[in-house]
């Protein structure tokens, strides 16, 4: 359960800087950015620090890497005035939170993190034996926490991130969420419910203290969630006391998996940089159609008269992503029947690309040439982002009792 119920609209991601995007990323990653971005208030991270987690010794590579990625980002329509676009390592709070939290998060939590071991293995190359890279998943949720963000948009292999997050969130507001006067903080919160509302959240407080009712918290959390007269502070108190526990300072997030299209690379394999099967999005139009005309085709259709299946075949891939449904049928029919040949399957692609390319392009080459806009957006997204992680370190230093003067 979401500590403060289900209305909390902010959304929180990160990505590493890896340099320009690719259709990977567009289909991936960024289209869906585009539309939370209209739904939730949404904070997108340009997560350096985490870059170091595993390749320190190019750390000379973040940069160029970090401005030509955020160049990516507005030119395919992440927008500056819905969205906070802001860099790790310009907020300091995230490194005190990140230490913070390691004090409470037991090691076995952090060696049981599929990624750790897999990274390890995958990446012999890299020096991966570090405390950082221990820690990078703390580094994480600090990155989540800070910001109290409700919602963490990643892709499969990271929600057992998010699931650590919650874990650490709710190991800290179990250690620390204790104030010494908590008991007599939350009773004088209640009083503040009124008469009618106050009397329906004992009730119900103490239905799920003695008889162990679920469906009691969750009428409690509604009723918490309706209530705006709270503050904030407050309304943490009740959620807690209503379970027995302490005051909740740190929100449990939850991974926001939406159905994004599949978009493979030039080989059929995922699309990364490390394959070399790539279309970035800022591809010059003759090596589009240079890249998609030499793309493998079903191995077995070696002949243009050879009938081949689309299913063994990555620009069929291509088709489903970019083709409406006649196009499809025309790849279909023509290709197990050989009735067409490849070239001529593949131009529909290159055209689909080459257009959904272009304003792209045309858009990054422009904001290129101001650097000076670019910086002047991530200052902006860095202060409204520091804003809010002072207000939450505030909190937490107090909470554990650091907050002394
Ligand atoms: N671990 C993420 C990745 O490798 C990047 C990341 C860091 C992140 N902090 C985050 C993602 C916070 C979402 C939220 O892709
Ligand atoms: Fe692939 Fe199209 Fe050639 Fe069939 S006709 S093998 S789908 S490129």
């Amino acid at each position: 359960m979401n500590a403060v119920g289900t209305d909390n609209q902010r959304v929180l991601s990160g990505m590493r800087p890896t340099g320009r995007m690719h259709l990977g990323h567009l289909h991936g990653v960024l289209k869906n950015w585009l539309r939370l971005q209209h739904e939730y208030e949404c904070f997108f991270c340009v997560v350096d620090w985490h870059a170091l987690t595993t390749n320190y010794a190019q750390s000379r590579d973040i940069e160029p890497a970090m401005w030509e990625m955020l160049v990516d980002w507005l030119a395919v329509g992440v927008d500056p005035g819905k969205a906070k676009l802001f860099i790790q390592s310009h907020i300091l709070e995230h490194a005190e939170l990140h230490l913070l939290l390691s004090m409470v998060t037991p090691l076995g939590w952090l060696e049981r993190v599929p990624t750790y071991k897999e990274q390890q293995e995958q990446l012999k190359d890299r020096d991966l034996a570090t405390y950082g890279f221990l820690g990078y998943p703390v580094l994480m949720s600090a990155d989540i926490l800070i910001y109290k963000a409700g919602w963490v948009p990643v892709g499969e292999d990271q929600v057992p991130h998010v699931e650590l997050t919650r874990e650490i969130a709710r190991r800290f507001n179990h250690v620390f969420g204790r104030e010494a006067d908590f008991e007599s903080r939350a009773e004088s919160a209640v009083k503040k419910l009124g008469q009618k509302n106050g009397k329906l959240y004992r009730e119900l407080r103490t239905r799920y203290q003695q008889q162990g009712d679920h469906d009691a918290v969750q009428t409690a959390q509604a009723l918490l969630a309706e209530n705006h007269n709270l503050t904030l502070g407050d309304r943490d108190r009740l959620l807690g006391y209503l379970e027995g526990g302490g005051r909740s300072i740190l929100t449990e997030p939850q991974p926001l998996l939406t159905a994004v299209a599949r978009m493979p690379g030039l080989d059929g394999r995922k699309m990364s940089k490390s394959y070399g099967n790539t279309i970035s999005l800022r591809e010059e139009p003759q090596q589009v159609e240079e890249k998609i005309r030499t793309m493998p085709t079903d191995p077995a259709r070696v002949r243009r008269s050879d009938p081949g299946n689309p299913e063994k075949c990555p620009v069929w891939e291509f088709h489903k992503v970019y083709s409406d449904g006649a196009t499809r049928d025309w790849v279909w029919k023509g290709c197990t029947t050989a009735g067409i040949g490849c070239l001529e399957c593949k131009q529909p692609v290159i055209e689909s690309v080459l257009q959904e390319l272009k304003p792209i392009r045309e858009r990054a080459l422009e904001i290129e040439a101001n650097p000076e806009m670019v910086r002047s957006i991530i200052n902006q997204g860095c202060d409204a982002a520091r804003d809010v992680a002072r207000d939450t370190m505030e909190e937490v230093r107090q909470a554990i009792g650091l907050s002394y003067r």
